[in-house]
């Protein structure tokens, strides 16, 4: 039907028209890239009347978009409707945890939700498109967009970006409370040299395929609506012109019906990256490559059309290129009734609601991760008499939000104050002291920060406080402007006078919890030695301080594990559980082997790491053979039983080892994940089974193998702490 529909309409539309369709502008009051050099607001207005504009990105509300689409389809000659798009990255007003967060969950389910009540009030404000998730594999913490992504390993974002489709677009893209997700960004971005953001990148097409693309090719197979390609280049070719992973890959191998929208200015940039002469030549290469949709560059609606009266460019690629945007346009509603999104009262009843922010709770609740726990110190008691709550992150009704909070309200999350203050009895004393700033001057979106160098005023307070306190809890990390796009660093230590609190404090109160607020993996040794319990919390969101407070009290129980190794120092960077073996992997008694000599190899904690109040043990590994055929099911099991006082979850995680293949294949890969939840004292076998695809990889050249020989299997509940168990894979 919709191909009818869609074939039709193109045999009506001009060459200006299709053009238009391809076309996207910015609203001139919300910037997510650097300012349009065409700042002239009335041009737009008459390009939208025109039909030139086949969807804007940053008009948000009911009312805005319900103006901006009325000019279009009341206007132009074949009042065809705009896709409004936005990057909802971790909910539109109410905030979830940052999407790194909800992947410490491992749990499809958690994420699912998130995303669900994202498209519930995203929708409800007039948008039909997020540009999101991120499924870009991030292995290096100082790259500020780790934090929108799921973590290093290319399986758990499949199955995670997976959900997050899932939630975003339910089941009928039609209904007026889902939206069109965008599976970003196509390809190799996470990989910019030394963690700078839009820096180059140089990753062989073995790494591409093995590691970058997987994902990639797991979302298209689940349907999601559109891609958005990237800035950077591959082999030398930027992704936004690259004929290859747009028309070869996607478009022809993965069989992907959606369309590609290009990141902000990427088609422009193409001749900054020195591959195109200018413009116009950027635009050529980009349709051509198949890019559909122009995000802020102007190319095709300066240039499409002479390109195709010189017989450069064959209308049938911008045909087939408008027939994807306009299909997805059907799918979802939008020439039933343009206006459907656009409801304010339904706008009103929807956006941070209380049912939404119990949600973020529950997620965020989810999505922390318990680093240390020495002594049990972890949860305290409700009765507790007194606590000292220290650090400048304690009292922020802001940083929680993190960065790409789409229209989270300015100081609108719980504080771990307030959530403390909610938890604790009557009788419990609070001693607050923010101890130091962390950073000083205005803080945005849209600026660099500078951070508190010298005042330690706050520390005797804070010292204080300590001092009169049963226990100490430390609010201690990043703002949340340090990290996400345009927000690389290259020291991920705590900044500001943040360290040196720390330690005075510790000089007076030794029972200290630090609370952890950040948006990447940090650097922190001297705070995993000596602070009592770590609590890694992320930025958790509309809900943030409530959700923590639910930990700290023993509410919930943590059940969260890192999708990002943590280093020891920057210089580890980038640090990944899945690396090759290397020609010199282990000690030699002389220099001359693969490690370094002022830091080990490993992470301060690994990927898969988290604790529980809980403990759990792991029984041997099985396996239902030793050889087993190309054609059989292998199966694992392992018992697990919880030892522990507490009912809790735990993540256990199955990792292959390929040892001799063809190709050298990484030490470890994750293959499959189980969160499962015990009682005290509860036992149960674990079972896992894989198919022999399950062992398989690609080529440099892209061809998928499946090799006989011999495998390592490991279970466990992090990456490092497994059980083994071989077998052989035969013909
Ligand atoms: O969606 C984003 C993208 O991830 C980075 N550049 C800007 C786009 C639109 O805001």
């Amino acid at each position: 039907k919709e191909d009818e529909f869609v074939s039709e309409l193109l045999g009506k539309m001009t060459l200006s028209e299709k053009i238009g369709q391809l076309n996207q502008h910015t609203s001139r009051w919300e910037m997510t890239g650097p300012a349009p050099k065409n700042n002239d607001s009335q041009d737009q207005l008459e390009q939208i009347k025109n039909g030139e504009v086949g969807s804007m990105l940053n008009v948000t509300g009911a009312e805005a978009t319900l103006n901006a689409q009325k000019l279009a389809v009341e206007n132009s000659r074949l009042g065809i409707p705009m896709i409004f798009g936005y990057d909802v990255i971790h909910g539109y007003q109410t905030m979830f945890p940052i999407p790194l967060a909800e992947a410490s969950s491992w749990d499809p389910e958690i994420v699912k939700l998130s995303a669900q009540v994202a498209a519930k009030e995203a929708s409800a404000a007039g948008l039909q498109w997020t540009f999101a998730p991120m499924m870009d594999v991030g292995r290096d913490a100082r790259w500020g967009r780790v934090m929108e992504g799921c973590g290093e390993d290319p399986y758990l974002a499949s199955v995670l970006s997976v959900a997050r489709i899932k939630g975003f677009q339910g089941t009928d893209l039609s209904a007026n409370n889902t939206i069109a997700a965008c599976a970003k960004h196509f390809a190799g971005y996470g990989f910019s040299e030394s963690g700078r953001d839009y820096n180059t990148v140089d990753i062989g097409s073995y790494t591409l395929h093995n590691i970058v693309l997987p994902p990639f090719k797991a979302v298209a197979e689940a349907d999601v609506s559109t891609f958005m390609n990237s800035f950077n280049i591959i082999n030398g070719t930027p992704s936004t012109a690259n004929p290859y992973l747009q028309r070869n890959l996607l478009k022809n191998k993965w069989n992907f019906k959606g369309f590609v929208v290009s990141d902000w200015g990427s088609i422009e940039e193409i001749s900054n990256h020195g591959a195109a002469e200018n413009l116009k030549e950027a635009g050529l290469l980009a349709i051509k490559a198949g890019s559909d949709m122009d995000m802020e560059s102007n190319a095709y609606s300066k240039y499409l059309k002479e390109l195709v009266d010189e017989g450069k460019v064959d209308e049938k690629l911008i045909d087939d290129a408008v027939k994807r945007i306009l299909k997805i346009k059907y799918k979802l509603g939008l020439f039933n009734d343009p206006y459907q999104y656009s409801n304010i009262e339904r706008e009103k009843k929807e956006i941070y609601s209380k049912e939404n922010r119990t949600a973020a709770r529950n997620v965020a609740r989810h999505s922390m991760v318990l680093l240390k726990n020495k002594a049990q110190l972890l949860p305290l008691s409700k009765q507790i008499k007194s606590i000292a709550l220290i650090g400048p992150l304690a009292d922020s009704k802001d940083i929680p939000l993190g960065s790409w909070r789409a229209k989270a309200i300015k100081n609108s999350a719980v504080s771990l104050l307030e959530g403390i203050q909610s938890a604790v009895s009557a009788k419990t004393k609070i001693n607050y002291s923010k101890g130091c700033n962390l950073t000083i001057g205005d803080r945005s979106f849209l600026q660099e920060l500078s951070y508190e160098q010298n005042d330690k005023s706050g520390f005797q307070d804070a010292i204080k406080a300590a001092q009169n306190s049963e226990v100490v809890i430390m609010a201690l990390g990043e703002d949340c402007w340090q990290s996400g796009e345009g927000r690389s660093q290259t020291d991920i230590r705590l900044k500001g006078q943040q360290q040196d609190l720390f330690n005075a404090v510790k000089k007076v109160n030794k029972n200290i919890v630090v609370v952890l607020m950040n948006g990447r993996p940090l650097a922190i040794p001297e705070i995993a030695e000596n602070a009592a319990a770590v609590l890694e919390t992320w930025f958790g969101g509309s809900e943030a301080g409530n959700a923590i407070a639910d930990v700290l009290f023993g509410d919930y129980n943590p059940s969260g594990k890192l999708t990002m190794s943590f280093p020891r120092n920057a210089g580890q960077c980038p640090i990944y559980y899945n690396h090759m073996n290397t020609g010199r992997p282990t000690s030699t008694n002389n220099v001359f082997w693969s490690h370094y000599t002022d830091a080990p190899n490993t992470p301060l904690y690994p990927f898969g790491y988290g604790l529980s109040y809980t403990s759990f043990a792991y029984g041997e590994a099985t396996i239902n053979s030793s050889a087993i055929k190309k054609d059989e099911t292998i199966e694992i099991k392992i018992s697990l039983a919880n030892t522990g006082k507490y009912e809790g979850e735990e993540v256990v995680q199955l990792y292959i080892q390929d040892p001799k293949a063809t190709y050298a294949r990484p030490v470890k890969e994750l293959k499959q994940f189980k969160k499962i939840k015990l009682k005290p004292d509860e036992n149960i076998q674990v079972s896992f089974k894989l198919k022999p695809e399950d062992l398989g990889y690609y080529s440099p050249e892209g061809e998928f193998l499946i090799e006989s020989g011999e495998y390592h299997i490991y279970v466990g509940g992090n990456s490092q702490e497994v059980k083994q168990v071989n077998f052989t894979l035969i013909d």
